[in-house]
């Protein structure tokens, strides 16, 4: 296997998860973990290489004492930042997360060159976004990961309310990775079949609620962000880039007329390759979806604004 580097910024709970994952589905060489607090970057690092003891493939796990020491990864995913409490919107971290954004994008650029960014920090749309402007790369290296894990939510959701194996459901969730995010029963489906074809509308609807509110029901719990199913989902993400398996993810990324929208992020279908995203998917869509799309831009770009 040709060298497969991932550095992740961040080594909290979501970061030190998808570390885990990458490492137990063997499919870096190197992982290098930077925290702030250096003690937890090491600790982590050690105890997750420790578990590799027993996989059949070994991935090294590194950490970074400073970002200087996170040169030329192929991936870097950021998980800096403040999660949120209970009682918190996403839309709550703006000022102190886009602070830690803008000196993270700097490094990444300075010592990572060549690197695809997977943001996932919040509010999801406009750091991805933040990072786009500050990093000045082209547009297909900078990807949000949200779609990915709000449709595994949305699949959960519906196994839950089937009583059926998910591993046969494929969700859409489009739009912002907030309230208005766009859970799409017609191009969900269990294998093939549209959900809107085999559940009623009223179960529809509380799918669409629960996945809406699927960050928010585990945030009550924990009283912080859930970490498992973000990690994971991230992992698919790393795994199609690295693999360059050209998989369909929806994923927040910058558009340029696509959907008819310019300026802004949006979670949208796309194709993630060794490139990054190597094509954004243009579905047509229903007019009461464009609507609530356009309510996604709307408010993306309304915190986009406060930002500059
Ligand atoms: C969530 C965080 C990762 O939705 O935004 O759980």
């Amino acid at each position: 296997m040709l060298k497969r580097k991932v550095g992740i910024i961040g080594a909290g709970l979501v970061g030190a998860t998808t570390a885990y994952s990458l490492a137990m589905l063997e499919i870096c060489t190197e992982i290098i973990l930077y925290d702030i607090v250096t003690d937890v970057a090491i600790g982590k690092a050690i105890d997750i290489e420790q578990s590799t003891s027993f996989s059949s493939k070994a991935t090294i796990i590194n950490y970074a004492l400073t970002p200087a020491d996170m040169i030329n990864c192929d991936i870097v995913i950021v998980t800096a930042g403040v999660p949120r409490k209970a009682n918190m919107t996403r839309n709550d971290l703006l000022d102190i997360n886009s602070k830690i954004i803008k000196d993270v994008t700097k490094n990444i650029v300075k010592y990572s060159p060549k690197a695809i960014i997977i943001c996932v920090s919040n509010p999801l749309d406009v750091m991805t976004y933040l990072m786009y402007k500050e990093s000045g790369l082209e547009r297909n290296r900078i990807i949000g990961m949200a779609g990915a894990l709000d449709s595994a939510r949305m699949s959960y959701y519906i196994a839950k309310k089937t009583a059926m194996d998910s591993s046969q459901i494929k969700s859409m969730v489009l739009g912002e990775h907030g309230e208005k995010m766009l859970p799409c029963p017609t191009i969900s489906a269990i294998s093939g079949v549209p959900i809107n074809q085999l559940i009623g509308k009223s179960d529809i609807d509380n799918i669409i609620e629960d996945t809406k509110s699927g960050g928010a029901t585990i945030v009550k719990h924990l009283k912080t962000s859930a970490y498992y199913a973000p990690a994971r989902a991230i992992t698919e993400m790393v795994s199609a880039i690295l693999n360059d398996s050209k998989v369909i993810i929806p994923s927040s990324v910058v558009l340029d007329g696509e959907y008819g929208y310019r300026d802004t992020t949006l979670g949208v279908p796309v194709v993630l390759g060794r490139n990054g995203v190597e094509k954004i998917i243009e579905l047509p869509l229903e007019e009461s979806i464009k609507t609530q799309l356009d309510d996604c831009v709307i408010s993306i770009k309304d915190s986009i604004a406060i930002l500059s």
